[in-house]
């Protein structure tokens, strides 16, 4: 569809180790409309990251493969792509930011010289040109005082101004898509919401679209048109975000939701999903979420259950809202 940066079918990336073939993405399919943000969550292991390492084409291979599906970007397959194209779509056309800066950024150049260094790999301009967007960047995503930042190492920074830094990298080529993996989890409170405004008002200035992912309920509740909800590696509920929190429909969404902290009120503990996100090696036979779920019946534990549409763009994987269900 032309309204769509990015379409993702029926992906399943496994690894492929000494405990056989362990599918961490397994299934997934969803789409990025252009100039929104599709909000990607779940606990920590279910799948987000190597979901996106999977559309920037960084996950690690070996172990890992893509043993099916396709990753349409611009209407070509990224699945299928030479590893020199892909080099090209990585920055001009997809950007992505990490949760840890120092990961992207090198630690022994200055600021300035690794986005300049960015600008001067995709596009055909001068070093003089090239040093006036970086500044120009640096400038766009809120750090004062440029020329000093410019010629700083990241770890003269702190935690925010590097994580604006990697931000002005990732977006000096203007990516047609931004994927933020986690971008504000090692930041504080306050921090977090003004990198959180920061993506969002440099999506709606410069037309980008994001797919963000965060483990939190609320950042997504802030941030996105659209989620998807991920555990042990497939999609088990999609809507638009509105709609997600008007009708969280599967048990594992409802869980997330119920997790977000009150900022308001006096919570005396988290309200946690007992239990945790299976090892890719010990997958429950039926449904993946079942040993976790309060409403798992005999079907849910030997049979695993589709996706399926509850309502116009609001899918679900799980048996309760099939016919036939026989629970409570
Ligand atoms: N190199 C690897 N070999 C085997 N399994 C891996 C490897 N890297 C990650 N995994 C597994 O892939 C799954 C998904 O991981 P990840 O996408 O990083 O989760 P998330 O980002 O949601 O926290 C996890 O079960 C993790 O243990
Ligand atoms: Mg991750």
């Amino acid at each position: 569809m032309e309204n769509n940066i990015l379409e993702v079918r029926d992906l399943c990336m496994s690894f492929f180790n000494s405990h056989g073939e362990l599918p961490a993405v397994n299934h997934v399919s969803f789409e990025v409309e252009k100039g929104k943000t599709l909000g990607i969550v779940g606990e920590s292991g279910c799948g987000k990251s190597m979901t996106s390492l999977c559309v920037m084409g960084l996950f690690p291979q070996p172990p890992g493969k893509i043993i099916n599906g396709s990753i349409l970007f611009e209407g070509r397959d990224l699945t299928k792509l030479p590893p020199r194209e892909m080099h090209q779509i990585r920055g001009k056309g997809i950007a992505m930011i990490f949760q840890e800066p120092m990961t992207s950024l090198n630690p022994v150049l200055t600021i300035g010289d690794q986005i300049m260094e960015t600008i001067l790999l995709h596009e055909k301009v001068t070093k003089a040109e090239a040093r006036k967007r970086a500044l120009e960047m640096i400038n766009l995503v809120g750090i004062p005082m440029p020329e000093k930042i410019f010629a700083s190492c990241p770890h003269q920074l702190s935690g925010g101004m590097r994580q604006r830094a990697m931000i002005a990298m990732a977006l000096s080529c203007k990516p047609e898509l931004l994927i933020c993996d986690e971008p504000t989890t090692a930041l504080d409170v306050t921090v977090q919401s003004q990198i959180l405004s920061l993506i969002n008002r440099l999506k709606n200035q410069l037309g980008t679209s994001v797919m963000l992912i965060t483990h939190d309920m609320g950042v997504i509740n802030e941030m996105a048109d659209r989620v998807i909800v991920m555990y042990a590696g497939q999609i088990v509920e999609q809507a638009e975000t509105a709609e997600l929190f008007a009708h969280p429909t599967h048990p594992y969404t409802v869980g997330l939701i119920r997790a977000i902290p009150l900022l308001d009120t006096e919570v005396e503990e988290l309200n946690v999903i007992p239990g945790s996100v299976p090892m890719l090696y010990e997958l429950p036979e039926g449904c993946l979420f079942a040993p976790r779920c309060p409403y798992a019946t005999e079907k849910c534990l030997h049979q695993r259950p589709d996706i399926a549409e509850v309502s116009p763009g609001h899918s679900v994987r799980c048996f309760r809202y099939m016919s036939g269900w026989e629970g409570e």
